[in-house]
């Protein structure tokens, strides 16, 4: 590990002023094989960058910036731009350190690469991500709105390599300061023309890749089973809804925060829920004996140790990288013969719902309903059946097929556009992008 990735990110915002420095870049180099730095000063950071193979994946560009009136560290991680310009949610957290917030962006912008060429998108895969020092409910109405902004002229700058959306710590206000000023995001408020929050849509498509994955298993619909449900913000309480709707018999529930479950209750008071209080450590909700387990909190849930105590035999949910670590899990749950769905294709809907926004607006829009539908091969519900099929016939894991089909479709050319994402990260490069000083 380099010094630098020790550092906190307001560290190495400190650290990127002193070299007298507001911006600064990592890009991929395919024919040399290396990540080209923006700063010397940086190189060796580009260097262990490349030796972390496990979140590292020939990503084209990280682009990084100090917010001008905030000092919070505001990061643009572009994976693969194949089918288009990369799209992604913004992510504010408040990291620990600058080691921490690169791998989370690193992954999570791989998982928007998936996401997009299995929903069938003409869109690469990226993530914005924002370290702050405080978590996002602790700022002030003002510093919130500044931070977004910011991230929004940060956008602009980056010449649309990269489109945001909503994500984990925002909102659609914060959508709509990021839109005050930038053209290149999505998931603004209906009022601006967008499509507003996607969680319900979401929630629709994790409930598509459940029935997928009972009637894999010949146990019929959702009516009468029991669900266990990890996380009760946007999209956990729009899943109850939907299940309630579909006749489960009982749905049990756990967060960190106990009053989401009374907020449930006042909206259901006939459904029978029963509430686990999470902690951070340890989650009961994972033990529950359940027909279905869906994770709809943060990502990185699932490892050996909880595998082990797993006691439902499906695992689908909306969080984004479940898998701790993506290259053994899936094998853990396979060998307790616990089917898991993988996220990445259950929890396109959100992301489909900003994609189309830019086509008008339409009740019942056919582009998004057919990813619900069956007509379509690549809708979530036949393409679910049709991952675990192939899992089964070829005795691996539906992650290991799903990753396959996406990677596949990741390197498809946009037909009109090419591999312009590149092009736009070439261009940043040559005019000097990182030079300029942001105040
Ligand atoms: P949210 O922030 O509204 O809700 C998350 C909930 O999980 C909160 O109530 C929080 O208190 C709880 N939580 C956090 N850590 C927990 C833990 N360790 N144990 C139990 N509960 C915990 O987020 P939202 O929008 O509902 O998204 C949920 C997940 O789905 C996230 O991982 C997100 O990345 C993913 N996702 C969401 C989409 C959307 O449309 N909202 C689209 C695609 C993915």
């Amino acid at each position: 590990m380099s010094d630098i990735e020790g550092l906190t990110p307001r560290g190495f915002c400190n650290y990127l002023k002193m070299l007298g420095r507001t911006r600064a870049f990592f890009v991929w180099d395919g024919i040399s094989g290396q990540i080209r730095s923006s700063h010397p000063q940086l190189a060796p950071f580009a260097r262990t960058l490349l030796a972390s193979s496990r979140d590292f994946d020939e990503h084209e560009a990280i682009f990084l910036e100090v917010s001008p009136r905030t000092g919070v560290l505001m990061g643009a991680f572009v994976h693969r731009t194949c089918r288009g310009q990369g799209a992604g949610g913004i992510r504010y957290f408040p990291y620990d350190s600058l080691g921490a917030y690169l791998v989370d962006g690193l992954r999570l912008a791989q998982g928007m690469t998936l996401k997009n060429a299995l929903a069938g998108l003409w869109w690469g895969g990226a993530k914005g991500v924002i370290s702050g020092d405080l978590g996002v409910s602790q700022l002030s109405h003002e510093t919130r709105r500044k931070i977004f902004e910011d991230y929004g002229a940060f956008l602009s700058g980056l010449s649309g390599c990269y489109v945001a959306a909503e994500d984990v710590g925002t909102t659609e206000q914060d959508m709509a300061a990021v839109f005050a000023r930038t053209r290149f995001t999505t998931c603004i408020p209906v009022e601006f023309g967008g499509s507003g929050n996607p969680s319900f849509p979401t929630a629709r498509g994790v409930v598509r890749g459940m029935e997928a994955a009972l009637a894999h298993q010949n146990q019929g619909t959702l009516r009468g089973k029991k669900v266990a449900i990890q996380g009760l913000g946007h999209v956990g309480q729009a899943l109850i809804r939907l299940l309630h709707q579909r006749g489960v018999s009982e749905v049990v529930a756990s967060d960190l925060d106990p009053k989401r479950a009374n907020r449930v209750r006042q909206q259901f008071p006939e459904l029978r829920l029963t509430f686990r209080q999470a902690e951070r450590e340890w989650d009961p909700l994972l033990e529950e004996p359940a027909d279905i387990l869906s994770l709809n909190a943060v990502g990185g849930m699932l490892n050996e140790a909880n595998i082990a105590r797993i006691r439902a035999p499906i695992v689908c949910g909306a969080a984004n990288n479940q898998l701790a670590d993506p290259e053994v899990d899936d094998q853990f749950l396979h060998n307790r013969q616990i089917l898991y769905v993988p996220d990445f294709v259950v929890n396109r809907m959100g992301i489909v719902c900003c994609a189309d926004e830019a086509n008008g607006m339409l009740v019942d829009d056919p582009n998004i309903e057919r990813h619900l539908g069956e007509a379509w091969d690549m809708a979530i519900y036949p393409l679910i059946l049709r991952i675990l099929q192939q899992a089964e016939a070829k005795t691996t894991t539906p992650h290991r097929i799903a990753l396959g089909l996406a990677r596949e479709r990741s390197r498809e050319l946009h037909p009109l556009m090419g591999h312009r994402g590149y092009q736009l990260v070439q261009g940043l490069v040559t005019q000097g992008w990182a030079d300029a000083t942001v105040f």
